[in-house]
């Protein structure tokens, strides 16, 4: 395969550089396209732009494969832990023992917030929702943490990404406990990180939690699926916001902004809903009709994907996890359940959907999951953003790294007035 491509433009043959990847389609890199012809590349919703080179997750949307620094997901959700995919993910390898070991003491080691965080959701209403929580709590941590803020010294740096991989799941369960008027229970360091976290959302202080282990292995799983997933909205947000040198707390604070949206982070919550709404299996007919109607904008919310245009491979070892939990809660025979696999049955069936390639995605099985293991569909995303904390805490550690690392400013088309004169109120 060639090195280099041409572009005409105005007369002018311009030699453009081909980069290639390990493996996963090259790139024409442009850099230089506007010095040299005077002209920008366009891509609203960047479908055929690689904003940055990146070592850390890889995804052939076509075959439906997803790798972590290489090892495939579903080998990673059967084999390995949560903590130990951060490590992978941020580090790039597997840790041996030592390691580990040293990581997650690390981590336990940071579980506590400061107790003056507490007293932030008292300021908020208690039927706001927790990712409005989040966003204001985490970008706060940077009030209490200034001394690991300092994005150019890497020790600072690795403070501040253990800080919040530790921090993030607190957080979370105290903006679930104050949305349901409880208590916040403190964490367990004697408890895996899964596990504390399913203490800290379902103890009271009369009544000690009980570890489910199917529940808590689900967990695993659902927290490693959702780790990382390249350049997505809200991990490009993190990178655009980081660009600017701010610290890291802000930056992650970004990347939950981003994550909260229907069509990103906040599609489980929007499928359950969706799943309950339709009630029963008698009126799937109806919705697909609807999703197919052009004059019409009902999405079925948990199918589609940017990338994928096969089998999304998260939503299979999903669907597993899926049964396991409704199994070992004996739910088995759950309504909203029967409705999920009807529907995903006639849509992989139905010609608009075989069409457009629109598979079931992660978000359709997570949602009966998590709330078969007592979750409110408020805080789905919520625990989508304490999995994917540890992806942006990569792409940004990874960001530091890079010599090619610098502001994003994207440029635009200008379509608006050209330069006019002012007109004075009086006479408008
Ligand atoms: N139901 C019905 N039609 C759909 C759907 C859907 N879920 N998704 C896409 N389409 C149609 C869409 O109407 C369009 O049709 P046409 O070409 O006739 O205008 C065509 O498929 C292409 O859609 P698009 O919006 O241009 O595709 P996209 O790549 O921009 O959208 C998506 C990707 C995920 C935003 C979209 O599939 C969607 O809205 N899905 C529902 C929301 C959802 O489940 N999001 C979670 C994504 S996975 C979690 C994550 O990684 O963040």
């Amino acid at each position: 395969m060639s090195d280099k491509c041409y572009l005409e433009i105005d007369g002018k043959k311009i030699e453009l550089p081909i980069k290639k990847g390990t493996v996963g389609p090259s790139v024409i890199d442009v850099r230089d396209l506007y010095k040299n012809s005077g002209y920008f590349t366009f891509d609203p919703g960047f479908t055929s732009t690689a904003s940055c080179q990146s070592d850390i997750c890889y995804i052939d949307g076509d075959k439906g494969v997803l790798l972590y620094r290489g090892y495939e997901i579903e080998k990673l959700a059967e084999k390995s832990s949560f903590l130990e995919v951060a490590y992978l993910l941020i580090n790039g390898e597997l840790p041996n023992k030592d390691k580990y070991i040293e990581f997650s003491d690390a981590i336990k080691n940071h579980t506590m917030v400061h107790e003056q965080i507490r007293s932030f959701y008292n300021g908020f209403r208690r039927g706001g929702h927790p990712m409005a929580m989040m966003l204001a709590v985490v970008g706060a941590l940077s009030a209490f943490y200034a001394d690991s803020s300092n994005v150019n010294d890497p020790k600072e740096r690795e403070i501040s990404s253990r800080r919040m991989i530790a921090k993030v799941p607190t957080l979370a369960a105290m903006a679930y406990k104050y949305s349901i008027g409880q208590p916040f229970i403190y964490p367990d360091n004697d408890l895996s990180y899964c596990e504390n976290f399913l203490h800290m959302c379902f103890a009271v202080p009369a009544t000690k939690y009980k570890i489910n282990k199917s529940v808590s292995n689900a967990l695993e799983k659902i927290f490693i699926l959702h780790a990382d997933h390249e350049q997505n909205a809200s991990t490009s947000t993190v990178r655009l916001a980081a660009s600017s040198a701010v610290n890291p707390f802000a930056s992650i604070s970004a990347g939950f902004s981003a994550l909260w949206g229907p069509l990103h982070g906040g599609a489980n919550e929007a499928a359950l809903n969706m799943l309950k709404k339709i009630g029963s299996v008698k009126n799937i007919p109806e919705y697909i009709k609807k999703a197919k109607d052009p004059n019409d904008n009902f999405r079925l919310m948990g199918f589609g994907h940017r990338v994928y245009k096969s089998y999304d491979p998260r939503a299979k070892v999903m669907q597993k996890a899926c049964y396991e939990v409704l199994d070992a809660l004996g739910k088995k025979n759950d309504e909203v359940l029967k409705v999920a696999l009807e529907l995903e049955k006639i849509a992989l069936n139905d010609d608009y959907f075989i069409q457009k390639k629109l598979y079931p995605n992660i978000d359709f099985y997570s949602g009966i999951t998590l709330s078969a293991m007592g979750f409110p569909p408020e805080m789905f995303v919520v625990l989508f953003a304490v999995a994917r904390t540890v992806g942006w805490i990569a792409h940004w550690s990874e960001m530091y790294s890079d010599p090619l690392n610098k502001l994003n400013r994207p440029r635009q088309l200008y379509i608006g007035k050209n330069k006019r004169e002012f007109v004075d109120q009086d006479k408008r």
